[in-house]
């Protein structure tokens, strides 16, 4: 019993976890998890301070704005970027889907900075 329970977790985890990395593949026109591209490197972003890239050429409403990305802030910024930041040079429609933005913002908190996925996206 014990046994089922831990592989099904595990297994409720890796479609979750996996849904959200094909979710991130819409970014990936723009952006890598290890460094900056059009838009800024996405590595150890949840914690972080909006705008705060070292390197990147942010627009001045996102260097500006003053947030840290928690996972709230990230969610209500992703469902309508230039909604929820009028003036952001992210050109990006967003992503309507509640359920696809929570396992995305699982995924990049899942790559924190000297997580194995951002190593394996250098
Ligand atoms: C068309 C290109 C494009 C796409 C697609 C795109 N972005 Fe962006 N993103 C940008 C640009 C450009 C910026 C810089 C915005 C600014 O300076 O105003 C940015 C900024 C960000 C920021 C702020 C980072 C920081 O350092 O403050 C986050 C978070 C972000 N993007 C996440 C995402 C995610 C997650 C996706 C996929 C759902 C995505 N973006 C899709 C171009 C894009």
């Amino acid at each position: 019993m014990f046994v089922f329970a831990a592989l099904l977790s595990n297994s409720t985890h890796a479609v979750e976890f996996a849904s959200g990395e094909q979710v991130f593949s819409r970014c990936r026109a723009c952006h890598a998890l290890a460094r900056n591209r059009v838009g800024p490197a996405l590595c150890g972003v949840v914690g972080r301070k909006a705008g705060s890239m070292p390197k990147y050429p942010y627009s001045r409403a996102m260097a500006d704005w003053g947030k840290v990305w928690t996972e709230n802030e990230l969610s209500s910024f992703l469902e309508d970027p230039m909604k929820a930041r009028p003036g952001t040079k992210m050109g990006y429609a967003g992503i309507k889907n509640d359920q696809e933005r929570l396992a995305l913002i699982k995924f990049l908190a899942a790559a924190a900075v000297n997580s194995d996925l951002c190593a394996a996206d250098n």
